[in-house]
């Protein structure tokens, strides 16, 4: 198999970035302009590159966003006084508490306080809720709408596929499995949820059509789990230690990439893959909040 078998997240979240950008501009017409917050606590490294990100695509796109930097010894008290406002705040369409939040705030009071309308993580529990019950008004969580989309124009038939989702957190692995298993011509898949507990893994793996990665080990997945028509998504993002660069550390994915991608049908890079599709669907979803609330 050549490199030609990798589905490239970048172009396909640009092609979603040009859809988005032609609904803003509608909007600035109007005389109305999408706003996002975005809300980080404390000075996560990770936290601080994503935000970085979705800040810049955010103005790419003609967004009206605005970043909230509070310090991690913040009380909870703060936070959730900060919310309140932005739920008031008749600029803002949008609102996304980067995650992780540090331990002494309880995230999912925080996650709850957002109100579900600007709820465009997808992370409020009744948006959790809809999803799970196949409510399409709901805000679909990014990185799982962005995996879903990212299948979906690669061509790649759900319905009726065996679907491995390694990872059952709340951010990734949960809502993909819901969002997979919908009775919808986007999805309709038969899903298996592998996790730490699971046993023969690699059994599951191999008897899959696709293999989502999203378990946070890295290079878990390996080439003897594939099969020539497997296709692979890697959702892992890990921080390796590696003393051939200058930080002394490097990032990889939940695949062993070099080993998984020449036996298989088709495979995301890593980065290059998921990423850019969770910042894609993030837009999408503000500007699709915006439109709710103009109506
Ligand atoms: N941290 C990792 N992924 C995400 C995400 O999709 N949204 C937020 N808010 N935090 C994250």
């Amino acid at each position: 198999m050549s490199l030609s078998n990798l589905i490239d997240g970048r172009v396909i979240a640009e092609q979603i970035h040009a859809e988005t950008s032609h609904r803003i501009d509608h909007f600035k017409k109007l005389g109305v302009q999408p706003g996002l917050a975005f809300v980080r606590v404390g000075e996560d490294p990770a936290s601080q590159v994503y935000v970085g990100m979705k800040e810049k695509t955010s103005q790419r796109l003609g967004l009206h966003s605005v970043t909230h930097v509070l310090p991690e010894t913040v009380s909870q008290a703060a936070v959730l006084d900060l919310i309140q406002r932005l739920n008031r705040d008749s600029s803002i369409h949008g609102i996304l508490v980067q995650a992780p939040i540090p331990r002494h705030i309880d995230s999912t009071l925080v996650y709850s306080a957002v109100l579900p309308e600007k709820d465009v993580d997808g992370f409020h529990p009744i948006n959790v809720g809809k999803v799970l019950l196949g409510d399409s008004s709901a805000f679909l969580p990014c990185t799982p709408a962005g995996v879903q989309e990212l299948l979906l124009r690669s061509g790649i038939s759900l319905a009726g596929a065996e679907i491995v989702v390694l990872g059952r957190g709340n951010i990734v692995g949960k809502p993909m499995a819901s969002i997979l298993m919908q009775k919808s011509p986007q999805a309709n898949a038969t899903v298996t949820l592998c996790h730490s507990y699971t046993r023969h893994i690699a059994e599951h793996c191999r008897r899959a059509d696709i293999i989502i990665a999203a378990m946070g080990v890295p290079r878990f997945l390996t080439a003897d789990m594939v099969h020539s028509g497997s296709v692979v998504i890697d959702v892992g993002v890990n921080r390796i230690a590696d003393s051939t660069t200058t930080s002394g550390t490097r990032l990889v994915g939940d695949v062993d990439f070099i080993h998984v991608q020449p036996k298989v049908l088709k495979i995301t890079p890593n980065p290059g893959g998921v990423g850019p599709m969770t910042i894609a669907m993030l837009m999408r979803n503000t500007v699709a909040a915006a439109e709710k609330f103009s109506k």
